[in-house]
């Protein structure tokens, strides 16, 4: 966890945590008082988090509360003392704020790399604005350049949902699949299924250059799939990106 309670960064920002946390706090900037907020998930929104906490305790916010995104989210905001919402009981979020794994030149993203994508998908799509907080490095030319494109899909089936994922997208170039595995908690060297926090299993999708296809097109075909439960493009959903740089610059892509 970061700095609860520390002033904001300088923009002579250096490491990357630094970048992080800058963008996360000019994010927080955007928050009033009274307003319902999407928590999001991964080390950029754990700061935006812990500024938010900070600006509650002091007062500086009041009537704030939240929707996480996932578990770990839900978790973080009790502890900084973020008082929280189920979506079925937020009336309106008026802003949501989180990472991204990658953005491209039209403010798509890839997120879900943290294994949140549902919960941030329907969070962040409810309505409201949704503010997308990153350092330089997520910036791609292309989606699906830097690493996976995660799918939630159903565990009943889902290496025959995996197969289907194959069978489809096998034609589109240098493309491989395969379910999400991490360590084995038991500590030894084996691996074992990572499940989301909906008890979900994760297909990675991999593509050697990025997509070079129409990514509308290979959205609608992934939510045509029995088994699959949602993907992690999130396709003309950011409102604005908040980019910091290495050059100490923040700017925002609206
Ligand atoms: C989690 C996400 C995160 O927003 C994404 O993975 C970026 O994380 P980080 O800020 O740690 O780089 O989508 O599901």
């Amino acid at each position: 966890m970061g700095s609860a309670g520390s002033p904001p960064p300088t923009l002579d920002a250096t490491t990357q945590e630094d970048l992080k946390r800058v963008a996360a706090y000019k994010a927080v900037e955007m928050v009033k008082s009274d307003m319902t907020l999407g928590l999001g998930t991964g080390s950029t929104a754990a700061h935006a988090l812990d500024r938010l906490g900070a600006l509650l305790r002091n007062g500086a916010l009041r009537g704030v509360a939240g929707v996480p995104t996932s578990l770990k989210t839900e978790a973080h905001a009790a502890r900084v003392g973020i008082p929280m919402l189920a979506l079925a009981d937020a009336a309106e979020i008026h802003l949501s704020i989180d990472g991204a794994d990658e953005v491209d030149p039209d403010l798509n993203l890839v997120k879900g790399r943290g294994g949140s994508l549902l919960r941030e998908k329907m969070i962040e799509g409810a309505g409201g604005r949704f503010v997308v907080i990153v350092d330089e490095s997520k910036l791609v030319p292309r989606l699906g350049c830097t690493g996976a494109v995660p799918v939630e899909v159903v565990p009943f089936g889902s290496a025959y949902t995996l197969g289907l994922i194959r069978k489809v997208f096998d034609q589109l170039p240098g493309f491989s699949a395969r379910l999400r595995t991490v360590k084995s908690k038991a500590g030894d060297d084996a691996e074992e299924i990572f499940v989301t926090d909906n008890g979900n299993y994760i297909v990675e999708m991999f593509f050697d250059d990025g997509i070079h296809g129409d990514l509308r097109a290979i959205s609608d075909s992934l939510l045509r799939i029995t088994g699959v439960v949602e993907h992690g493009m999130f396709l003309g959903m950011a409102t604005s990106v908040i980019i910091a740089k290495k050059d100490g610059s923040v700017s925002v892509l609206t």
